[in-house]
């Protein structure tokens, strides 16, 4: 019955690297020899065989000789890339020379084996060995990797925070330098409150600057404390269309609301769904020129609630979609609309989705508009109620951590 069911597990193959075929028969039959053993052997006899082979795909680990004829095993080791090839790599030799281990460790080898005392209880040893320390590698390098990589982005960060909020500060400055020294003698009244409105609106863009990256830093390090409760969207979006319908109403725009999701509740911060879906609301309107139309839609798609804001906007390229995802990224457009806010509301929107456990999903054409949606996972979304709301679903109106 056992010998049956490792008989139907996949065997793991091992590489070996010999330019001597008896050799690699030898190695071959060793391999073979444990009871049970799960270990399958493919050979290649010269360094070029061997290298494509290891080069393809990874495998369970590879038997180098360290002695290919004209070639060098302890090179083939090295130029398969060590310690991050893609397979844990072990030194195989018939004629051990002094030093000749360590030359191999250098290269990245994890073990050396000398053919004469080779058994599979040593070879097997040898293996899983090496198969272990290059999974531990392989996750500190990423590890490593990743460390770096986030520290890329947050000098990047940095550099694109203070630089944006430099511009605004320069303006308060310059203004109430212009006050203060009364540069073209003493101003006119109607001066006085030009100066007093660019010193307000910078100080306020300055305001939401730092609003935004604190938000943005609290939701990434996970510090937004999220109070989830069942949500009736009939109930909760009109007034957050209602936040944007002056602005829109400036630039004729028509703003509706496409209700589709017929009676399900969502389980989700109210705060946190008013700054996901008015941060979409106010770019659509944003980014949509004079008469054009927005609608904030409703739907559920394979039991997954959509929460989306259309509209028939600038739209954007893919490369730009990915600048506005990014901290900071926005668009630089000549004519048509305006460059007003930080950049950040598109990041804090996917972060926030994320924090939900939903995500964003951004479709846009260059000149054909914009959709924007929220997708919330199916655990998030109540089995559909009645209008009457008679029947709560369960949990219904209770707090969720
Ligand atoms: N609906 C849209 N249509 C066209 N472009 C858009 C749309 N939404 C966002 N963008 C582009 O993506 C950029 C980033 O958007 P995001 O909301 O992150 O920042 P913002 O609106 O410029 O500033 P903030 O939201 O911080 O006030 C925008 O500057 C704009 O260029
Ligand atoms: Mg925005």
């Amino acid at each position: 019955m056992l010998d049956q069911a490792v008989g139907m597990l996949p065997r793991s193959e091992v590489v070996i690297v010999d330019d001597d075929p008896e050799d690699c028969l030898w190695i071959e039959r060793c391999l073979r020899r444990g009871s049970g053993s799960l270990l399958q052997a493919r050979s290649a006899n010269s360094y070029g065989d061997g290298l494509s082979l290891l080069n393809s795909r990874p495998f369970e680990g590879a038997l180098i000789d360290l002695d290919l004829g004209a070639q060098s095993g302890v090179d083939l080791i090295s130029e398969l890339g060590g310690r991050s090839a893609k397979t844990p790599m072990i030194a195989v030799t018939g004629r051990s020379s002094r030093f000749m281990d360590e030359r191999a460790a250098e290269a990245g080898a994890y073990a050396f084996l000398e053919k004469d005392y080779l058994d599979f209880d040593r070879l097997d040893r040898a293996i899983r060995y090496a198969r272990r320390a290059h999974a531990a590698e392989t996750h500190l390098q990423e590890l490593a990797h990743n460390a770096l990589q986030a520290t890329a982005a947050k000098s990047e960060f940095l550099a694109r925070m203070s630089h944006d909020f430099r511009t605004p500060l320069n303006a308060i400055l310059g203004f109430a330098e212009m006050l203060e020294s009364q540069a073209y003698g003493a101003h006119s009244e109607a001066r006085t409150t030009e100066y007093a409105h660019y010193i307000a609106e910078s100080g306020r863009h300055l305001l939401d600057l730092v609003n935004n990256v604190l938000s943005l830093s609290r939701i990434e390090a996970g510090r937004y404390d999220l109070k989830k409760v069942w949500l009736d969207l009939a109930e909760v979006l009109p007034p957050m269309l209602r936040l944007v319908a002056g602005t829109a109403a400036k630039k004729a725009i028509k703003v509706d609301l496409v209700l589709g999701h017929g009676g399900h509740l969502l389980l989700a911060d109210q705060t946190a769904l008013k700054q996901l879906v008015v941060n979409l609301l106010s770019n659509a309107v944003k980014f949509t020129p004079e008469g054009g139309r927005v609608e904030l839609v409703t739907g559920i798609v394979d039991g997954e609630l959509h929460v989306g804001v259309r509209d028939t906007g600038v739209g954007m390229s893919p490369a730009e979609i990915d600048i506005a995802l990014s901290p900071f990224g926005q668009i630089r457009r000549t004519h048509q609309v305006s460059q007003e806010g930080s950049g950040l509301g598109l990041p804090i929107v996917k972060s926030l989705v994320e924090c939900h456990g939903g995500r964003l999903v951004l479709r846009s054409r260059r000149d054909h508009g914009t959709q924007a949606i929220l997708i919330f996972s199916r655990d998030a979304v109540s089995e559909a109620v009645s209008n009457d709301m008679s029947v709560p679903p369960q949990g219904a109106g209770q707090q969720s951590a």
